[in-house]
């Protein structure tokens, strides 16, 4: 309950809308307590007609149009409630959702590596759709059940205390019982979605590589897996409403035999003369209204259970620690290169990922500012995890890493990342037009500047060939684009972000020799006055560089220009001499390294 009041007062603006939505409530209830009071005064005049005291129809009239006034009212009432319920839980909703977002893009990237994104997706709507569900329904039906209860005791007690008595240990009865219940179904609805969750994020996942799954023909198996976790949800559904009914029903029971009691006391004290018809008539209905509020009690605790589990998952993801600085992150990003050319230092450098061994083990090198260096190891060996840490979506274990001589530890994160533009190993599109996604780090790049960049990507020719040209729509993550397509796309969107350190991680890999020599061609340009971090695949591709740097074993093993490292017997020259020899053995050595002629 205290998670459901912390949303409350995280969402302190909507106060107007939880004022609103209780006076109505409260005012439907006090509507409602005046159907009773007109009816027993009805019922009085029948029957005083009946004895011979009264005539006329007018009163019975009047009193019947009071009867429509009370209940247009209730009507009225109770959807003004009803629509500042809903735009309450729709603000709440957004709020809420809004929230999450901006956390989950707060959180470092370790967070995404252990979790699925349909998880995550699955857990934001669930949780979400529960807790405002709840609440609409608590903001419209609480405060007029409390009210109603209230007054139908107070009503009760005035003409017979013991029945009161007996309406009023009902409430302390049943949330006992229904109290006990929770706390099992609670687990249960725990497990429930733990099902719901994995079995989402697989689901999206699929989807998101439906051509891996057609090709290895793996629909049957994926479905299969999808149904099972389903059929466990129906298990587990079937156990807890089991439970639930049962406890239900006992619950029930109990209040039947305690109005039971409650109906013997009215009848026979109206038989005895102690109540007037009207007075019977009155608590009879006083009593129905009592019993109204302990059912959907049981309901409101069903969606409170609900409320509650959904909304410790969702402080689950609020309170991961966000990376460092969260908040600045989401402020505007710095425009790229406002800052020259910027030397790199690894100074011993040592990281493992989480619950992994070490990757990189002190790890030094320094590269000058506009120096172009490649690295060079086994596939695996840790170059593109040197560019994670570089660009800290990740931290090292140990040692320092600065950029233009600051440890990057001391930079804003937004700065860092500002500073370098790099092209994946995987070229990771959105959907979206061509032109949207070379102008992904800058929205506001000009015509011109986007054709100039595409041009040096060699992305310009394939572009113009499409009916829409830069406006094509390329499907979700690229889909509808070949590999090398999309890796020059992403070299496009690098070149126009400007940075003064520009990364290359296998940005050409997907090229045929002659595509790659030309993005090359298109890129020497950019890289004059550009620290530039090469990982390719070609041989021809790194002997341009100024410097070579080996990693071997997750370590440092050899610098050195092209030129001098031919001549070391290092990993490189035992590439050049590889790539050479024709032999089987020396190609499949080759391929290790994923080297290419
Ligand atoms: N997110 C991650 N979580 C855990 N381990 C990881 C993660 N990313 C990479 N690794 C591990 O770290 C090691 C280095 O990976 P890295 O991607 O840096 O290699 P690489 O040198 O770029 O290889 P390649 O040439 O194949 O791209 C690998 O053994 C890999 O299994
Ligand atoms: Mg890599």
């Amino acid at each position: 309950m205290r998670s459901i009041i912390r949303i409350l007062g995280s969402a302190r603006e909507l106060w107007p809308y939880y004022a609103g939505i209780v006076a109505c409530s409260l005012a439907v209830a006090v509507t409602g307590l005046l159907t009773p009071f007109i009816i027993k005064a009805a019922t009085d005049y029948v029957v005083a007609a009946n004895q011979g005291q009264a005539s006329g129809v007018s009163t019975v009239i009047w009193l019947a149009a009071a009867l429509l006034l009370a209940d247009l009212a209730n009507t009225l009432l109770s959807n003004i409630g009803g629509y500042l319920g809903d735009t309450m839980a729709a603000k709440l909703r957004a709020t809420l959702s809004s929230r999450y977002f901006a956390k989950l893009l707060s959180l470092p990237q370790r967070y995404f590596d252990g979790e699925m994104t349909g998880t995550v997706i699955n857990r934001l709507s669930r949780s979400i759709t529960e807790i405002t569900s709840f609440l609409n329904m608590f903001a419209n039906s609480f405060f007029q059940m409390l009210l109603t209860v209230v007054a139908v005791l107070a009503i009760t007690a005035f003409y017979s205390w013991p029945m009161a008595l007996l309406l009023a240990v009902i409430y302390p009865i049943f949330m006992w019982l229904t109290t006990i219940t929770s706390a099992k179904w609670q687990v249960l609805e725990a497990e429930k979605n733990y099902e719901f969750d994995v079995a989402g994020g697989r689901f999206a996942e699929v989807i998101a590589q439906i051509r891996v799954v057609k090709s290895f023909v793996q629909e049957r198996r994926e479905l299969a897996t999808f149904d099972r976790h389903y059929d466990q949800t129906i298990r587990t559904t079937q156990n807890q409403s089991r439970y639930w009914h049962e406890m239900d029903a006992t619950r029930r029971a109990a209040l039947n035999v305690i109005f039971f009691v409650i109906f013997a006391i009215l009848f026979v004290q109206t038989v005895r003369g102690a109540f007037t018809i009207g007075v019977m008539v009155l608590l009879i209905q006083l009593v129905n209204m009592a019993r109204q509020p302990v059912f959907s009690m049981s309901f409101l605790v069903d969606s409170s259970q609900r409320a509650i589990a959904g909304s410790r998952d969702y402080f689950i993801v609020m309170e991961e620690l966000a990376e460092a600085e969260a908040l600045p992150i989401l402020a505007a990003p710095v425009p790229a290169g406002r800052r020259g050319p910027a030397g790199i230092e690894f100074d011993s450098v040592s990281f493992g990922y989480p619950g992994s061994p070490d990757v990189l083990s002190e790890v030094s090198f320094s590269i000058r500012q506009g120096e172009h260096v490649a690295f060079v190891g086994e596939s695996g060996g840790g170059k593109t995890t040197l560019v994670s840490l570089l660009l800290r979506l990740y931290t090292p274990k140990l040692g320092t890493i600065r950029i233009a001589g600051t440890d990057i530890t001391s930079l804003p994160l937004r700065e860092i990342r500002a500073d370098i533009g790099v092209v994946f190993q995987d070229p990771a599109l959105f959907s979206g037009t061509i032109r949207e996604n070379i102008a992904y780090a800058t929205p506001h790049a000009s015509a011109g500047e986007i054709i100039a960049a595409a041009k040096s990507a060699n992305a310009h020719e394939f572009i113009a060939r499409f009916t829409n040209g830069y406006e094509a729509q390329i499907g979700e993550r690229g889909l509808k684009l070949s590999g090398g397509q999309k890796q020059r796309i992403a070299v496009a969107r690098a070149i126009l972000k400007d940075a003064p350190i520009l990364i290359l991680d296998e940005a050409t890999s997907s090229l045929d020799s002659k595509s790659e020599r030309l993005v090359q061609h298109g890129l020497q340009h950019l890289m004059t006055d550009r620290t530039t971090l090469i990982i390719a695949h070609r041989l021809s591709t790194i002997s341009s560089v100024d410097r070579i740097i080996t990693l071997k074993d997750g370590r440092v093993d050899e610098i050195g220009t092209p030129e001098q490292l031919a001549t070391t017997g290092g990993i490189y020259a035992e590439l050049l001499a590889l790539q050479a020899s024709a032999t089987k053995k020396d190609r499949r050595r080759l391929q290790l390294f994923d080297i290419r002629p």
